[in-house]
């Protein structure tokens, strides 16, 4: 059986296989085909125990857009309430048929266990802060749309490296297609090992955006935050936050990235969100088409 786990366990022509794939299906949207028959045969249920727009709209979306049959499962309203476990919950769902889970759960490393222990495609839709495979795959995608190529761009990821999953996913991501990766943020909020991964640490954001080509901005991620971490919200974004000032006083134009949800004023102003320079709508309209060919690819291997 195959997964997607983790950008991990991908090299680089899984990624290019994914992208060509990719541009396909963006091309099939943007001819107004919404449906292609390719998943027919498929059913998949996506069960997400941690709270979602993007992803779960996104991957519902891209199954759809498949032909496939698609069953949703949300863990606040099941009987995981009731105490049942996550093998147990997927086997039930299992049984009725279905083929692949797309899977969302606060627990790293939660997709794995799962792909060890029931007979399915799993498909990694964020584990606690450990991986985000499609969030990294259609981030670089969507540089590549923009600037042409990832090989040799310089990217910086700013914000709570420490607690994203979306930030490790991307530097896998980027430096297997030879991008030149820096993170920038609070000490506190950057792992200690991080540079064994091939990265730059940058604490200054100013040069760090004087450096890069691509700025991904993350959210401060409250929710997973011990408080002794955090410098105050105030201090964040004075040090930490993109404002369209600061960009203007830079000697090029870059650009703005952010997977979403955007705490707007803390980690990026509105002006910069909703500018020329932001390709935020483009990575999320980008996530359908990549996420359909994700999809596609795993299930050519069940099929
Ligand atoms: N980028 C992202 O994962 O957003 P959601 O949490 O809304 O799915």
């Amino acid at each position: 059986v195959n997964h997607l786990l983790g950008i991990k366990y991908l090299n680089k022509k899984d990624i290019s296989l994914i992208f060509e794939t990719a541009d396909h299906f963006k091309e099939v949207i943007n001819r107004s085909i919404k449906k292609v028959p390719t998943l027919r045969d498929i059913t998949i249920a996506n069960i997400f125990f941690e709270n979602s727009t993007r992803t779960k709209l996104s991957f519902e979306l891209a199954e759809k857009r498949l032909s496939a049959d698609v069953v949703n499962f949300s863990a606040g309203q099941s009987s995981v309430k009731k105490g049942e476990t996550l093998i147990d919950t997927v086997n039930n769902i299992l049984s009725m048929k279905v083929d692949m889970v797309v899977m969302r759960h606060p627990n790293p490393g939660a997709g794995i266990f799962l792909s060890q222990h029931v007979n399915a495609s799993i498909v990694n839709a964020g584990d606690g802060a450990h991986e985000h495979p499609t969030q990294a795959l259609l981030d670089s995608f969507s540089i590549r749309e923009k600037l042409g190529d990832v090989g040799g761009k310089n990217v910086v990821i700013v914000g709570d490296i420490l607690h994203s999953r979306v930030a490790l996913s991307n530097i896998f991501a980027l430096k297997l297609q030879g991008a030149n990766v820096k993170v920038c943020g609070p000490k506190t909020l950057i792992p200690k090992h991080i540079e064994s991964l091939g990265v730059g640490v940058e604490t200054n954001l100013r040069k760090a955006l004087e450096w890069c080509d691509v700025a991904n901005m993350l959210r401060v991620q409250n929710e997973r935050m011990d408080i002794s971490y955090f410098p105050s919200t105030r201090e964040y974004t004075q040090q930490f936050g993109v404002n369209k000032e600061l960009l203007n006083s830079l000697d090029k134009q870059i650009v703005i990235m952010h997977p979403g949800p955007i705490n707007r004023g803390v980690e990026i102003t509105s002006d910069v969100a909703d500018s020329d320079q932001s390709i935020i709508l483009h990575q999320v309209e980008n996530g359908v088409a990549v996420r359909m060919a994700v999809l596609y690819l795993l299930a050519s291997k069940i099929k």
